[in-house]
């Protein structure tokens, strides 16, 4: 199978893949952390500080633009997301922030005797904030395990743990730290017949793949800009009537109405204006490489059609990434992969690929990687329930190879390249 995406052009698009690193190409395999985003990104961003920085709602030209390009922005993340209503998108500073407030508007309603369930193959990003809304309320968090041999979540073991004291379910869509796509349409089907909320935690899912909040059927579902190829800003998607019930930390004059009632204070103007570009971006990507992928989605139209086509090319263009990085790593005498390296099953994760090496150190090894312009991570990067599920917190982590779609096959190459010379 060929190639999808045409990587020279895609790359072309993004200023900093272009950088050197003491005269070596940087190879950016950093991207669960953070993405790069495309000279349009940049252009918007800049553009919007140039052109038509103002507040909102003001009676003159430049707040009339914040306020178009702002709608616009809420429109094209429920085009991402295929969002009912672009009145079911809250903008916020990052999916943190988003899921510690809107856990304290649901906390209202909960108390001694509910049950909110969390699992340990998520980022701590959705787990403490319903930890600590639990704690506060009074209610009971049972913990859902993952399988560290397979590194799939214990779904049955899921499943059992919801009853009628079950209020939230949170889950992540895949993990951050092993790369596993969960079902998560089957988790939200199971919370929704309990009458308890689903929060789906789709950070890392949303750059690799279509995303149908719709079809999952979830209540809840969060995401970050800044892994999407865009600028440093969080989404939250909720259900219209669920947002408009729940109860928001907001001040007085703040129209009480989904979703500016959870955006609460200004905005970074400028950070949705980038967002609604980074959409703009991958709808384009769909409308040049997404053709032989359209048929499948003829419910869509429009931007929406192109973002679903768009997606779909990028997962099979990551599924040769994957199978590249597991090739290089198996190289590796010694080094021990933890994630799914089925060559079947790699439509169950995403590319983003942990390993350690016994008798070297992660932050070592992404150090020597560093001096060859190779980005990685290394340590828990805040999926702190895995590294201690797995025996590895003290030990370091992992290292993380996190491809995207404008990673090559050369770039992988070089990864391999690079780790052989340690040995
Ligand atoms: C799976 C997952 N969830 C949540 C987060 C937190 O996102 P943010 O930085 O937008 O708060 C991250 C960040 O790495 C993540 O990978």
């Amino acid at each position: 199978m060929g190639f999808t995406l045409d990587t020279s052009h895609i790359r072309s698009l993004f200023p900093s893949l272009r950088q050197e690193v003491d005269g070596i190409p940087a190879v950016f395999l950093d991207n669960p952390g953070g993405t790069q985003v495309s000279q349009g990104v940049i252009d918007a961003m800049s553009n919007y500080l140039a052109r038509h920085n103002a507040n909102r709602g003001g009676a003159f030209w430049t707040a009339r633009c914040s306020d178009e390009i702002i709608d616009e922005a809420h429109q094209a993340m429920a085009d991402l997301l295929n969002a009912a209503s672009p009145d079911e998108i809250v903008f916020g500073p990052n999916m943190t922030t988003l899921t510690f407030s809107v856990s304290r508007a649901i906390g209202r309603q909960i108390g001694p005797g509910d049950e909110i369930i969390v699992t340990r193959l998520d980022h701590d990003a959705n787990i403490t904030p319903w930890v600590m809304m639990a704690e506060d309320r009074g209610a009971t968090v049972r913990w859902v395990d993952f399988d560290p041999e397979t590194y799939m979540l214990d779904l049955p073991g899921l499943r059992n743990l919801i009853n009628e004291r079950t209020r939230v379910v949170a889950v992540g869509y895949a993990s951050n730290a092993v790369g596993t796509i969960n079902d998560v349409k089957s988790v939200c089907g199971w919370a929704r017949d309990a009458g308890a909320l689903s929060f789906v935690d789709a950070v890392q899912y949303v750059p690799h793949g279509p995303v149908d909040v719709q079809d999952l059927g979830c209540d809840m579902l969060a995401c970050s800009a800044y892994k999407f190829f865009g600028p440093h800003m969080g989404i939250l998607y909720g259900r219209y009537d669920l947002l408009d019930r729940l109860q928001a930390y907001k001040v007085r004059p703040a129209k009480n109405v989904p979703p500016g009632k959870f955006e609460t204070g200004t905005q970074s103007h400028e950070g949705i204006a980038g967002t609604l570009a980074s959409v703009e971006y991958l709808a384009e990507v769909g409308r040049r490489y997404g053709g032989q992928y359209r048929a499948g989605f003829d419910q869509f139209d429009g931007r929406k059609l192109d973002l679903r086509s768009g997606m779909t090319a990028i997962e099979q263009h990551e599924l040769q990434l994957s199978a590249a990085v597991l090739d290089e790593l198996e190289t590796i005498p010694d080094i021990e992969i933890h994630g799914i390296t089925d060559r079947d099953c790699l439509d169950q994760r995403v590319p983003t690929i942990s390993f350690t090496w016994p008798g070297r150190h992660p932050r070592a090894i992404a150090e020597a990687l560093g001096n060859q312009g190779i980005f990685v991570w290394d340590g828990n990067y805040y999926a702190l329930a895995v590294t201690e599920r797995l025996g590895l917190e003290d030990k370091g982590g992992m290292v993380r190879i996190g491809a995207v779609h404008y990673n090559t096959l050369d770039e992988i190459g070089r990864l391999g390249v690079a780790l052989r010379n340690l040995i």
